[in-house]
């Protein structure tokens, strides 16, 4: 069973591609946190848990999900990460939670593909973002036919004596950065609701038809990135960025 989260659309797109290859099922993991349910799975095929990488790790709600979920059948977990480049040490917290709930963890792989995160970065222009997903693409076959045949999985963007590093970059990106208290609309708001249903915390509600942020934020940019109109700012540092959505579909073939 491959189970994604995703904000913007890239981890979707991989998740897709693994279970369309691998004849398996998907299961958005943000529509059930919506439900704030412990979630039971069954599968007798690998479970793989994907999700984007922030400040080197899977987002907290994503660990805590996979903590919190009974996981029936098969024993194996994988996991992989969609990322711009960089996945710290995210492998060694999600060997931990396995070893906590006694699962078999086969291991880790990171793909690159755009940056979602227009807070910080402009997203690649469309040539640059088709180079990336002729790569990812490659990238998801491979991880693909490790699954397959039940074989380890190794990350290739293996960031080594690095790692150790998430330990404090991590917790000091969520204390400087993650917060919902920037995010305002501008007139180009036409009150239709999309970033509402979009929020894995649901903390955004309509007050006479404009979005309202509750604390409860990620980051994930599925509001910003997603907004049909653009209307949604953060602070000043998107104003004039393209936003950034992955709208692809799985197209690939066993070669
Ligand atoms: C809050 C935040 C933090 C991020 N941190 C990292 C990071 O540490 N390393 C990295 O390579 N990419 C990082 N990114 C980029 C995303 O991981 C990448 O674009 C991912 O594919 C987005 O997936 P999605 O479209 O499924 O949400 C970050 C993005 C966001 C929104």
């Amino acid at each position: 069973m491959v189970v994604y989260f995703s904000g913007t659309g890239n981890t979707r797109y991989a998740a897709e591609c693994i279970s369309e290859l691998t004849f398996d099922e998907t299961r958005d993991m943000k529509e059930l946190i919506r439900t704030g349910k412990r979630v039971k799975f069954y599968s007798n095929k690998p479970y793989v848990f994907c999700a984007p990488i922030y400040a080197w790790r899977f987002p907290p709600l994503v660990e805590s999900f996979i903590e919190n979920s009974d996981l029936w059948g098969s024993n194996e977990v994988y996991f992989v990460a969609t990322c711009e480049s960089q996945t710290g040490n995210a492998a060694k917290y999600l060997k931990a939670i396995c070893e906590k709930k006694g699962m078999r963890f086969m291991g880790f792989a990171g793909i690159p593909m755009p940056e979602n995160y227009t807070v910080m970065y402009k997203a690649p222009s469309e040539a640059e973002q088709k180079k990336i997903f002729d790569r990812a693409d490659e990238e998801i076959v491979r991880i693909t036919n490790i699954i397959i045949r039940h074989q380890h999985l190794d990350d290739k963007l293996d960031m080594k004596l690095l790692k150790p590093f998430t330990a404090i970059i991590n917790p000091w990106f969520y204390g400087a950065f993650v917060s919902s208290k920037k995010f305002r609309v501008t007139d180009s708001c036409v009150s239709c609701g999309k970033c509402v249903g979009v929020c894995p915390y649901k903390s955004i509600r309509l007050v006479n038809g404009k979005p309202v942020w509750a604390d409860k934020c990620t980051h994930c940019m599925a509001c910003l990135n997603g907004c049909p109109t653009s209307a949604i700012e953060y602070g000043r540092r998107t104003v004039g960025k393209k936003r950034y959505l992955c709208e692809r579909k799985p197209n690939i073939i066993w070669r």
